[in-house]
């Protein structure tokens, strides 16, 4: 039998008593501590016992709705576990407010406390207690946009797990292959869900909570998503999107551990006019992942990887990084220095990252472009590498200049690895001046101090 009938079967003045009995207990909910609590039609009057204990952090999320429609208010009280904390304020009695449908207090509970809610509407939200850190947070490092063309995009979640690298010691200085060994995942990963989303204004008003995301229906289509571990910033989650529209700004965000949030991070597609396809996952350039100018993929393959990219663009990269492994190899590495700072392993590694980016040219999109990238069109820009199919016509994104510099400054002397000088014509093959200022003030003078920004600006290539 259920229990409202069990009530209805009582006196007419007794039913009323209980009823009221009925409520107060409900308006006394206790909130469990590591728990998420989903409230769609807040009890009335709105009260949540908060249990004893000696720290708790308080948040909230809104599920729905906007930031600039009428929201609830969140009050909380430490002071005792019967109090009725509002608006109306009181010893100990603090306001969660709001900011883009987020909000949050930590403090201590030594007599439990209450947490009130005014006028609660008819809007979702959830309240988490936690002894640690909110259970609703933002994440502090955002996802990354790999690269984009007309239709698909390249993504990747936060890093997380990150690995230190294992250099190699004296008297066994044998430094890594050419060809890296990619380590396995981490068997417990973060979990991630990306949303993605075009960019508009009903967008920037909606809450940006990871409720109100996962609630949404994101853009395109995940055609693969596989963990990689980038660079030493750790593993990604790499998403492969395809079935997005040309020229269309979109803004992408992660939802970490259901209640996390990372983003919003925003990039516009190319034009229907880009041909130019993506390739990523390479054990031996793990940082790159952009668009090259090559034909499209083999049939029915989205992106290129290291299991679909042509042995001509693969072998002379490998070679050229054996011989220079080899020849570095002849300094006693690990026995004698070249320098307090750096070592042959960061040589090798800046090395590394400056082939991999003069050997795999990034297209750029003179549409969609910032103004000032280092943009190069030129019939035959494939000069660089001579691996890729000349022909079709490009707009290449130059290499950061500083990619070129960091090798020249980590690498021995005897290697005679130079850059081409700024105030000369390192403007014609590198990006300069964007992230350091170019010397004699060439170019960007660091104007933008990086190579890409949230905003989907890219400068320059820089191959990390
Ligand atoms: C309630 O929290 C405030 C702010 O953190 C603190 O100053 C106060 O001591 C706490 N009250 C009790 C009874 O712990
Ligand atoms: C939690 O509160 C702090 C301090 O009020 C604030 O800076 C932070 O943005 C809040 N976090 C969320 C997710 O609302
Ligand atoms: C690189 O190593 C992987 C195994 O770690 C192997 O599957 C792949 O064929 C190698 N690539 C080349 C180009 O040798
Ligand atoms: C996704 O990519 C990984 C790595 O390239 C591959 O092993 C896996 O089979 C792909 N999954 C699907 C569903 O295509
Ligand atoms: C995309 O965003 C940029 C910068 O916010 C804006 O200038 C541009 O007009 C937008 N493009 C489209 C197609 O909405
Ligand atoms: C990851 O989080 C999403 C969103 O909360 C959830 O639907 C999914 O089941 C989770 N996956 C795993 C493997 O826990
Ligand atoms: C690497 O060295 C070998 C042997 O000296 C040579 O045949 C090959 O051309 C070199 N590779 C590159 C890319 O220079």
């Amino acid at each position: 039998m259920h229990p409202a009938d069990r009530i209805s079967m009582l006196p007419p003045t007794l039913l009323l008593l209980l009823n009221a009995a009925l409520s107060v207990a409900q308006t006394r909910q206790t909130l469990p501590i590591g728990y998420v609590v989903s409230e769609k039609l807040a009890p009335n009057p709105p009260f949540f016992t908060i249990p004893t204990a000696s720290q708790l952090a308080i948040s909230v999320a809104m599920c729905s709705g906007t930031t600039d429609a009428a929201l609830p208010r969140f009050f909380v009280t430490n002071s005792s576990s019967d109090a009725s904390p509002g608006s109306s304020g009181g010893d100990n009695v603090f306001e969660i407010v709001l900011n883009q449908g987020h909000g949050n207090w930590t403090g201590t509970f030594p007599s439990g406390g209450v947490l009130g809610v005014e006028d609660a509407g008819q809007i979702p939200f959830e309240i988490g207690v936690s002894s640690g850190i909110p259970i609703h947070e933002w994440v502090p490092s955002p996802p990354l946009v790999g690269d984009t063309t007309a239709t698909q995009a390249l993504l990747f979640s936060p890093p997380f797990a990150p690995q230190t690298p294992q250099d190699p010691a004296y008297p066994n200085y044998a430094l890594p292959d050419a060809n890296l060994t990619i380590p396995s995942p981490p068997s417990n990963p973060t979990n991630y869900t990306l949303v993605l989303l075009p960019t508009s204004a009903s967008l920037a008003t909606m809450p940006q909570t990871a409720c109100m995301l996962l609630a949404q229906k994101s853009s395109g289509t995940i055609v693969n998503q596989t963990l990689w571990p980038r660079d030493a910033s750790g593993w990604r989650m790499e998403y492969r999107v395809t079935g997005l529209t040309a020229k269309t700004n979109y803004t992408m965000y992660v939802v970490e551990n259901t209640y996390k949030v990372g983003g919003p991070i925003f990039f516009t597609t190319k034009s229907s006019t880009f041909s130019c396809p993506l390739v990523s996952r390479l054990p031996y350039c793990p940082s790159i992942g952009y668009a090259v100018p090559l034909p499209p993929p083999p049939a029915a393959q989205a992106m290129y990887d290291s299991t679909n990219l042509p042995e001509s663009i693969t072998t002379p990269l490998l070679s050229s990084l054996t011989n220079f492994t080899t020849t570095l190899s002849t300094f006693a590495c690990g026995r004698d220095f070249y320098s307090p700072l750096v070592s042959c392993a960061d040589c090798q590694r800046a090395y590394r990252t400056w082939l991999c980016t003069i050997s795999f040219p990034r297209c750029g999109d003179a549409d969609t472009a910032p103004a000032a990238a280092a943009l190069l069109t030129s019939q035959s820009p494939n000069a660089r590498n001579a691996a890729f199919p000349p022909g079709n016509s490009y707009t290449q994104l130059l290499p950061c200049i500083e990619t070129c510099t960091a090798a020249d400054r980590a690498c021995p002397n005897f290697l005679k690895f130079r850059c081409p000088l700024p105030r000369f014509n390192a403007a014609q093959s590198y990006g300069v001046g964007f992230i350091d200022s170019g010397e004699d003030g060439v170019v960007g003078q660091g104007s933008t101090g990086t190579w890409a920004d949230n905003y989907g600006n890219v400068w320059c290539t820089s191959g990390q």
